[in-house]
């Protein structure tokens, strides 16, 4: 979209705590719209735990087709413990990444001032990169069975898909934004494991070789996933931007989520680069149901959320007023990025924010 058009937002607060995180997002994308001067439109969905407990169905019909219309989508969590596992993850969140095409998984993986990081002698500085995680293949798609269930002979196959179309349009995307992004490094990392999975990852590594042609200003790199989760603890000011396959991105985030300060901070990006794609953002921590109702869950992830959301619909001066701000917060204010250890309750660190946007003009 263009900035001057009105943004459509469809709000999915979730689960457990998705919904009080994305009520502090929303409250800073109001004042951030106000100082800015752009015009959204925010519409409510009750997808989640609660509504499959009472009407037995994750997604209505006709609902991917209704979101279909909107900008973008800002999720909350999903992840209910009465809904066995599986059941919301696959049906809501994973449901709608392949049938929207939300093929990028965008995740920074960045030390805000302040922020305490399990590295010892490391600071925002050295821990300042991006994964960018394919989001519709590989183990994910689904594709598997049983033969001789619940028998002694039991098998199991769960089959991981890789296309040639699949590699391809994320790679090319990771590296646009590597060249975007622009650092001093301008540095592409192909994570995969290319000495075990020969066929599949081979598949990657010939599609990196020939994207890269194209991108002549962009260093080009490798390593295996095993080596990567030691660097990014090792050396994690050797990474610019990193894209992966949908499986190691999955778990390669996490421990990236940990170094730029825990589950509080971590926001990614559902992206579908396409013209007209509805791309969904989110934080990364769950539902935390034990904290859920008692205004002590850190909200930054999901105000995180909001300014990516606001980065990929174009109003990049909103998104750094926002990012500005969040630094702010969490550079002279929170004491903690812990839940209950903050400081400062759940909706304070929201008004803080809010308080922090024009204060940094
Ligand atoms: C994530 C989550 C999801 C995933 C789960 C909830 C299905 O862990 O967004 O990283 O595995 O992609
Ligand atoms: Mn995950």
């Amino acid at each position: 979209m263009s900035p001057s058009d009105l943004l459509r937002i469809a709000v999915v607060g979730g689960d457990g705590t998705g919904p009080e995180v994305v009520a502090e997002g929303l409250k800073v994308l109001e004042a951030v719209a106000a100082l800015e001067g752009f015009k959204y439109e925010l519409q409510p969905f009750d997808f989640g735990g609660q509504r499959y407990l009472r009407t037995g169905e994750v997604l209505p019909p006709g609902a991917i087709d209704e979101l279909r219309g909107f900008d973008a989508i800002y999720l909350g969590a999903v992840g209910h413990p009465d809904v066995p596992p599986g059941v919301l993850e696959k049906g809501l969140l994973l449901e709608l990444r392949f049938q929207l095409d939300q093929y990028i998984n965008l995740r920074p993986v960045k030390l805000l001032p302040g922020v305490e990081t399990p590295l010892a002698d490391k600071g925002p500085d050295d821990i300042d990169f991006v994964v960018i995680r394919e989001n519709t293949e590989d183990l994910y798609c689904g594709i598997g069975g049983f033969l001789k269930k619940n028998t002694p002979d039991e098998v199991a196959t769960q089959t991981a898909i890789f296309s040639r179309k699949g590699c391809e349009r994320c790679i090319r995307w990771a590296f646009e934004y590597t060249r975007r992004r622009n650092s001093p490094k301008k540095m592409l990392t192909l994570v995969a494991k290319t000495n075990v999975l020969t066929y599949g990852h081979d598949l990657w590594w010939r599609t990196f070789q020939e994207v890269a042609r194209d991108f002549p200003d962009v260093k080009t790199d490798y390593n295996h996933v095993d080596a990567c989760c030691m660097w990014m603890v090792k050396n994690p000011e050797y990474y610019d931007v990193i894209v992966t396959t949908n499986m190691f991105g999955d778990i390669i985030t996490d421990l990236g989520g940990m170094l730029q300060g825990g589950m509080g901070v971590a926001a990614g990006g559902n992206i579908n680069p396409d013209e007209g794609g509805t791309s969904m953002f989110e934080p990364m921590g769950g539902s935390a149901p034990k904290y859920t109702g008692q205004n002590v869950i850190n909200p930054i992830a999901a105000i995180n959320a909001v300014a990516m959301l606001l980065e990929n619909a174009g109003q990049t001066q909103a998104a750094d007023r926002v990012t500005r701000a969040v630094m702010h917060v969490t550079g002279t204010k929170m004491k903690s990025m812990a839940a209950g250890k903050m400081g400062y309750s759940t909706t304070q660190v929201g008004d803080l924010v809010v308080k922090a946007l024009d204060a940094t003009d």
